[in-house]
């Protein structure tokens, strides 16, 4: 079912089957925006609540008004910017557009993917591309085509594999309301690259169950394993003396433990290696029979503000 034969890919999306597909940031579980029957299978086999909206691909800014409506300057302005990229933007819909796809809403969520694969694969098609990350529900995003595999099995006929995703974290989701520019997710690119376009950028932080946008669900991106997150690793070590425990590091690694799994995101201390490296560890952490992970937060700018959210929802409350 991986497959790297995009023409097949295109085939199955136009018989209105969901497929996997990679994009720079995580895989999505893609099909097409216009068709009903397509998008409900997506919500079918992501076990998603309706009540939580998709993002609809598109292959280039130029379609952004197919999709689109009342576009706001500062809208362009960050299209033009970071397109293809990882900024997904939140604008008036067009009618056209399935409530499903919206949850109802008038809004709808847009982004240009900056991969190879998922623009040529956008090239072949005459619908834009919804697409979830390619996860159930609530579970730690796949940055490869076997976490999809590992998922998903016999039940997805096509996982068009694009390698690894360059970003490894979700699009960056912005909104505006009363025309100023409003955060809906941290994601791939930092707010600190979105402010020095738009000036100040108001942060939501929406926790109830249906926000605006659920990736701010409080947990999210989970593995089964505990979880817990820590500014002092070595301090909360001792506490659970006696279990397995795995840590995910920043940069260095723990000295004078013995018998501890440790997985360091980058040892340059580069935080877009982190955010690249982040899910797959957490994957692979997950799968190593621990009582627990101990998480280290990492500095609270740029990306690392990012990855910090991810790593905030990945624990139990
Ligand atoms: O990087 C990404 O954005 C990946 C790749 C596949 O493109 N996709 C992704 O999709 O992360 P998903 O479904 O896992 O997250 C989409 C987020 C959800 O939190 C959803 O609530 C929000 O987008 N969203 C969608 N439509 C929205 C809308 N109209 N208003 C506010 N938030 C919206
Ligand atoms: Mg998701």
């Amino acid at each position: 079912m991986t497959t790297t034969n995009i023409t097949k890919a295109a085939q199955a999306l136009i018989n209105d089957e969901i497929i996997a597909i990679p994009t720079e940031t995580v895989y999505g579980l893609a099909g097409n925006a216009y068709s009903e029957n397509a998008l409900k299978k997506i919500f079918e086999l992501k076990k998603r609540p309706f009540y939580n909206p998709l993002i609809v691909h598109i292959k280039s800014t130029a379609f952004l008004d197919t999709v689109a409506s009342d576009i706001p300057d500062m809208a362009w302005k960050l299209a033009k910017e970071f397109w293809p990229g990882s900024l997904t933007l939140v604008l008036k819909k067009q009618p056209h557009i399935p409530d499903i796809v919206t949850a109802g809403k008038e809004t709808v969520a847009v982004r240009v993917p900056n991969h190879p694969v998922a623009l040529a694969l956008l090239e072949l098609l005459e619908f834009p591309l919804a697409a979830p990350s390619a996860n159930p529900f609530g579970c730690i995003s796949p940055t490869t085509a076997m976490h999809v595999s590992n998922y998903f099995k016999e039940n997805l006929e096509i996982v068009l594999d694009g390698g690894a995703c360059q970003n490894g974290i979700e699009s960056t989701i912005i909104g505006f309301e009363n025309d100023k520019p409003i955060l809906y997710r941290h994601g791939s690119i930092s707010i600190e690259a979105i402010e020095r376009i738009v000036g100040k950028v108001q942060v939501t932080t929406t926790k109830n169950s249906t926000p605006d946008a659920p990736g701010m669900l409080s947990r999210h991106y989970a593995p089964k394993t505990s979880t817990y997150l820590t500014d002092n690793v070595p301090e909360l070590i001792p506490s659970f003396s006696g279990k397995k425990v795995g840590l995910l590091l920043f940069k260095d690694e723990i000295t004078g433990t013995e018998n501890i799994l440790q997985e360091v995101l980058s040892r340059t201390g580069d935080l877009a290696e982190a955010a690249k490296n982040l899910y797959a560890t957490m994957h692979r952490l997950d799968k190593s029979n621990l009582d627990v992970i101990i998480a280290e937060r990492l500095p609270n700018k740029g990306l690392g503000k990012s990855i910090n959210d991810r790593l905030e929802r990945a624990i139990k409350k």
